[in-house]
């Protein structure tokens, strides 16, 4: 696609719209807004704008159709598919001035908020009341919610409690014409025409732009218990975690970190109390929760026997809630941790759980053909598996020009055990030369369409998703 530039009349059309001070085009704003996550991409927007209002959206968005200026929202910048960069230049739209919590309805266990609401601010407030919204993304105290919404985000607590499509009922969208519609209605179950409430899920910001979510809450379970569980074997790990759901359990965190993993994300909190024996080669955090600790521990004692038939060394059970925050940081720590460490790419897999042995195997042998190092880890009971993969000793040549031919054959493995190429962090920008892979010209070119359907000029976050 073609487009226009950001000529100054067009500045100031956009000035008049938000405001001179919401309108920026400096070098500042442009390496702050031109970067998320991902990887260490960087594309300058031309200017960057941060309306307040749906009405203020609106109207840049019928004068970026007019105009043909490509416009790219960003949340909190938090993503690690590169949806967020304004990769055509254009107007970058931070949504960072919504940020407001509109109500929390305790009479029906809802929530109506702005997109630009950090996810745990979100989540404190509704904790307040009694009330759980379980998404929770390890960027939980900065990504917003509605990059959560745009990426359909998981995190360690999908596993029981589904990811944020299952708590969404509503939507207040601006779509690329310029319309503001609402998706849906504020009910738990809706057989109304098309659900364009999960189609906008997980867009990555291409359909539209979300203005209010209205979502569904749970009481808040009561107690929890905690244990990391140390293997001898990465794949045996793996193993478990199947077997510990067929006997019964459904824990509320069902996560697997490989040996450097835990190491790495110990290092990066500057706390290495954890003592993790040489053969040690991975690890399970279990989490089990509810209002009934005696249920809890009963589903302890299932987990414990479920591993007496694998290989595992001491298993160490949380004593405490300061013990339990050290274990869930370190896990939420990892992907930093091994960024800070090497160059590298994060690939976010997904497979039926049973399938997850087969998986990482698979993943090791074919980087030992590459000549690449992973560092793997995830939600386990989910089937998901981010696999960071680690530049380390790798030529320049072949960091840039064979590896790709190993992520490709990761992602073939992937459909080859009915998973896909993305769980939670989207396609955005950095996997969209794989979306062959899972979906057929056909499929492609429905979704193409859709796109087409809501966006005609192709004006709203463009060169994502498809390539
Ligand atoms: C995590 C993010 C990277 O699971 O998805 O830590
Ligand atoms: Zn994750």
């Amino acid at each position: 696609m073609k487009y226009n530039i950001v000529t100054d009349p067009i500045i100031n059309h956009l000035k008049s719209i938000v405001g001179d001070t919401y309108v920026l085009f400096d070098k500042e704003a442009f390496e702050k807004y031109g970067r998320d996550e991902t990887e260490d991409l960087v594309f300058y927007p031309e200017v960057v704008v941060k309306p307040r209002t749906p009405e203020e959206i609106s109207l840049i968005l019928k004068l970026c159709n007019k105009e043909n200026i490509p416009v790219t929202p960003r949340g909190a910048g938090t993503g690690l598919s590169g949806g967020a960069l304004p990769v055509n230049k254009g107007v970058l739209l931070s949504m960072e001035r919504f940020n407001a919590i509109l109500e929390i309805d305790e009479r029906n266990l809802q929530a109506t908020i702005e997109p630009g609401v950090i996810t745990q601010v979100f989540q404190e407030a509704v904790e307040e009341k009694g009330l759980f919204y379980p998404p929770d993304p390890s960027s939980k105290g900065s990504c917003f919610i509605g990059g959560n919404l745009a990426e359909n985000s998981g995190g360690p607590k999908a596993v029981k409690y589904g990811v944020t499509k299952d708590y969404v009922l509503n939507l207040e969208v601006v779509l690329p014409t310029g319309d503001i519609i609402w998706t849906g209605a504020n009910v738990l179950k809706n057989s109304t025409g098309y659900n364009l409430t999960q189609l906008m899920v997980g867009s990555e910001g291409t359909l539209g732009i979300i203005t209010k979510a209205v979502f569904r809450l749970i009481p808040y379970p009561k107690h929890d218990l905690l244990m990391l569980v140390p293997f001898y074997s990465a794949e045996e790990a793996c193993k478990a975690v199947s077997a510990i759901f067929r006997a019964g359990v459904t824990p509320s965190g069902m996560e697997f970190m490989e040996r450097e993993a835990l190491i790495w994300g110990g290092e990066y909190i500057g706390d290495e109390s954890l003592q993790i024996p040489d053969d040690i080669q991975a690890h399970l955090l279990i989490e089990v929760d509810g209002n009934n600790k005696e249920v809890l521990f009963n589903d302890c004692e299932t987990i414990y026997k479920v591993l007496e038939d694998f290989n595992c060394g001491e298993v160490l059970f949380a004593e405490d809630s300061v013990q339990k925050e050290k274990l869930w940081k370190i896990r939420r720590v990892v992907g930093e941790a091994v960024k800070s460490k090497s160059i590298y790419k994060e690939e976010d897999t997904v497979v039926p759980r049973a399938e997850l042995p087969i998986l990482l195997k698979g993943v090791k042998e074919i980087g030992k053909q590459y000549g690449f190092k992973s560092v793997c880890y995830g939600h386990a009971g989910d089937g998901n598996l981010h696999i960071n993969i680690i530049k380390g000793e790798m030529s320049d040549d072949d960091w840039n020009n064979k590896l790709s031919g190993g992520i490709r054959e990761i992602f073939e493995l992937c459909i080859q055990l009915k998973g896909t190429i993305s769980g939670e962090h989207g396609i955005g920008y950095v996997q969209k030369e794989y979306m062959e892979i899972p979906f057929s010209t056909t499929e492609i070119n429905l979704q193409k369409d859709i796109k087409r359907l809501f966006d005609p000029r192709i004006i709203l976050n463009p060169n994502k998703v498809f390539l």
